[in-house]
């Protein structure tokens, strides 16, 4: 859906571990420290088919592909619904953790068509920007289990998680912006920054300034 909302929808994508959630967090508090009104959310949602897709991910095999598929649709249209439209429609800079190009990603790379999958996804509002976080498979890896010291769940196996990086790397939408997710955690930031002042109204330190 193409967004026509007073809001600015700014989505996270990428395999998992190249730093997103740290960016998030980073932009999150800057533009709260310069007067927006800022909501940040994520993908897989904490709702009920949220929490089901988390089930998923020690035994992705207690569900079929399509049902894995309609399980990640019916928790997007529930974002989209309670939180996304109104936050939008209300004027909010959303972050999003994930968003429609994790499904082309990764249900592309778990047999459907990337380019019906983004389809599928019509109902949802367009982001006015999509990061593409990108590392190698050896670094996504080495940051899961160094950096966060978690165990590899289904979604993060080598071979899949080389699939999924493949068709990221295929999109070819306006709203993308590829980054170079190897750098430092400081280089990373003033990359989107430089990226996120195209869309948005200049941050106002102090709105009584302008009186
Ligand atoms: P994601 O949300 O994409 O899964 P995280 O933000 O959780 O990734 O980062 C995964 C791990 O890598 C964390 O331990 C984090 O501290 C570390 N990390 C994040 N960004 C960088 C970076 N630019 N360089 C090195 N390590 C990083
Ligand atoms: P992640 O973003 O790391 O969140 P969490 O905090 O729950 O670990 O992991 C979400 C996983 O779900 C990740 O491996 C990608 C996968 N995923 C899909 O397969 N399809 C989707 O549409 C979305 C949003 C996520």
């Amino acid at each position: 859906m193409t967004k026509a909302l007073p809001g600015t929808l700014i989505v996270f994508e990428g395999i998992d571990g190249t730093g997103k959630s740290t960016q998030i967090e980073l932009l999150g508090e800057y533009l709260l420290e310069n007067g927006h009104e800022v909501v940040v959310t994520r993908e897989p949602t904490d709702g009920p088919y949220g929490q089901k897709i988390r089930q998923l991910y020690m035994n992705r095999d207690l569900a079929s592909k399509t049902e894995e598929l309609e399980l990640f649709l019916a928790d997007r249209r529930e974002h989209v619904n309670t939180l996304l439209l109104p936050a939008l429609q209300a004027g909010k800079i959303v972050l999003c953790d994930r968003y429609y190009l994790s499904t082309a990603a990764y249900q592309g790379a778990n047999g459907f068509d990337p380019i019906e999958i983004l389809r599928l996804n019509d109902f949802a509002p367009e982001p006015d920007i999509a990061f593409i976080f990108e590392v190698s498979v050896e670094t996504s890896l080495h940051r899961i289990t160094k950096g966060r010291g978690d165990l590899l769940n289904d979604f993060e196996q080598a071979e899949s998680l080389k699939k999924v990086k493949k068709i990221f790397s295929e999109l070819d939408l306006p709203f993308i912006y590829r980054i170079n997710a190897e750098r430092n955690i400081d280089e990373i930031h003033a990359n989107l920054l430089s990226v996120i002042d195209t869309v948005i109204a200049h941050p106002l330190a102090d709105p009584l300034e302008q009186l």
